[in-house]
């Protein structure tokens, strides 16, 4: 019979190969990859039920049965709970991931207070523990101080043993909730793998999750993501934790951008914005608001997006310059949404409305940091473009949303009403909009004047002076 070939698995990364080498091919760690027995040999089958396993039968249930519905924490940061799904599941696991320095200890402690409850309030607060495997409990507390949060119930350690850490949490810490930062700094001393390793982060990270499901308190994991991808990221632990929270921004800007893209209790896609002072996180109640405040009249290039993030309205500024190119191939900078549906809706414009910028550099911008995902900015951009090619202003009090098809053509998109509404609310008094089929027109849904097209070319129509 032949050998069972061994495989050998990088520590580092999690990548396989066939064979040992002294450097990982994928990752480029040295003295990462261990040898791991075969695949068979580990689980073997179920053999014949040998050594008195007896199989217990299953008892199965209808799907229409009471549920109970799960009790929830809050932090009293609105824009928190909304994006865990109206607050914090006891026994559940979160994870925080983001880059560093973007404000992921911050907000855990400012949540941590909030739970926690502060001075004499703090009688029935939750049971808070904030362990750090980066910062001494000296730096903890001068945050605290920064925050103004130094009178808040909340249990600090600064410690990096998984053992330690398990064994600490019995009694009353078993109740509330416990922050782990982070998830790189932690380790099992079962493995002989530096923390951060795939191996460790694993490893660590199922032992916190093992015991905030056996004792009932919801848990927190802090997990760096580089941008070269050089440290094993959290990516790992995605499919072990309930919840996966991204926590985003531009270093430049104060905008903070909290956004859930897993979750088991709640809505995903949903975001809750922050804005990062110096006295920590403050949470912005009306973001639309806070990202057309710097506007300043028309201006060529420059249009207003009624979007949507998660079940909110959000209105965006969309930028766009044109400017001939002494390069062969011109440059085309995006910031803030995808570069392929650029070129996608630069080729629309070239091919359906004869409008050329082959030849000219093109930057785009979505200010304030925002990354827009939605297909629904397409009729923005190219209004943006238009504008900018042109040099002819996008009037002041429109808001633009609509998508852009291959041929040319204004395809619907969702939500209609809570985008206009929200345009309306923020005293804009026209939109332009793809049409919509199978409804009465929407004139003048909260005073707003709505202009539907089917389209692209009757955009271009609209903008140059209708
Ligand atoms: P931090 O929460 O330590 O980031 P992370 O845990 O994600 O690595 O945030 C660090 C940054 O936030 C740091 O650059 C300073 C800034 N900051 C403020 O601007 N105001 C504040 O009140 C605090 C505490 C931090
Ligand atoms: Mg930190």
């Amino acid at each position: 019979m032949a050998k069972q070939a061994s495989h050998y698995v990088c520590q580092s990364c999690g990548a396989v190969a066939p064979k040992w080498s002294g450097r990982c091919e994928s990752c480029g760690a040295w003295n990462a990859i261990i040898e791991e027995p075969p695949a068979s040999a580990a689980p073997g089958g179920l053999g014949r039920g040998g050594r008195g396993n007896r199989a217990q039968k299953l008892e199965f249930h209808a799907l229409d049965g009471p549920a109970e519905s799960l009790p929830r924490r809050t932090t009293g940061i609105a824009e928190l709970d909304r994006v865990c799904g109206s607050g914090l599941v006891a026994g559940s696991a979160v994870l925080i991931g983001g880059d560093p320095g973007i404000g992921k200890s911050t907000l855990l402690l400012q949540a941590a207070a909030g739970l926690a409850g502060t001075g004499a309030a703090a009688g029935g607060g939750t049971a808070c523990t904030y362990i750090s495997g980066e910062e001494s409990v000296d730096q903890l507390r001068l945050r605290a101080n920064r925050l103004g949060l130094a009178d808040a119930k909340v249990r600090l350690a600064s410690a990096t043993s998984v053992r330690d850490i398990a064994a600490s949490l019995d009694g009353e810490a078993a109740a509330g909730v416990v922050i782990a930062d982070s998830i790189q700094t932690l380790y099992v001393d079962s493995l002989d793998s530096a923390p951060g390793t795939v191996a460790q982060v694993r490893a660590s990270a199922q032992e916190l999750i093992r015991l905030a499901k056996t004792r009932g308190f919801t848990l927190f994991l802090v997990g760096h993501v580089t941008k070269e991808g050089v440290l094993a990221g959290p990516r790992v632990l995605e499919h072990m934790v309930d919840t996966v929270l991204y926590f985003e921004g531009e270093r430049g800007h104060q905008f903070r951008i909290l956004r859930a893209v897993k979750n088991r209790f709640g809505p995903t896609d949903e975001i809750g914005v922050f804005e990062m002072t110096d006295a920590g996180l403050i949470e912005v109640a009306n973001p639309s608001a806070l990202f057309l405040a710097e506007r300043r009249g028309a201006a060529s290039g420059v249009t207003v997006f009624a979007g949507i993030e998660g079940t909110r309205p959000l209105l965006v500024e969309i930028q766009a310059l044109v400017s001939a190119s002494p390069l062969a191939t011109p440059r085309r900078a995006v910031v803030g949404w995808d570069s392929g549906r650029l070129a996608m809706v630069l080729a629309v414009l070239e091919a359906r409305c004869g409008l050329i910028l082959a030849g000219k550099d093109i930057y785009l911008n979505v200010v304030g940091g925002l990354k827009v995902s939605e297909p629904a900015a397409d009729l923005a951009v190219a209004s943006a473009l238009v504008s900018a090619a042109s040099g002819t202003p996008v009037p002041e009090d429109i808001v633009i949303f609509g998508e852009i098809g291959l041929s040319g053509e204004v395809r619907s998109v969702g939500q209609t009403d809570t985008r206009l509404k929200e345009a309306a609310k923020l005293g804009f008094a026209r939109a332009l909009v793809p049409s919509q089929r199978g409804r009465k027109s929407a004139d003048s849904a909260d005073g707003l004047k709505v202009d539907e097209i089917d389209h692209l070319q009757e955009m271009i129509g609209r903008l140059s002076g209708e």
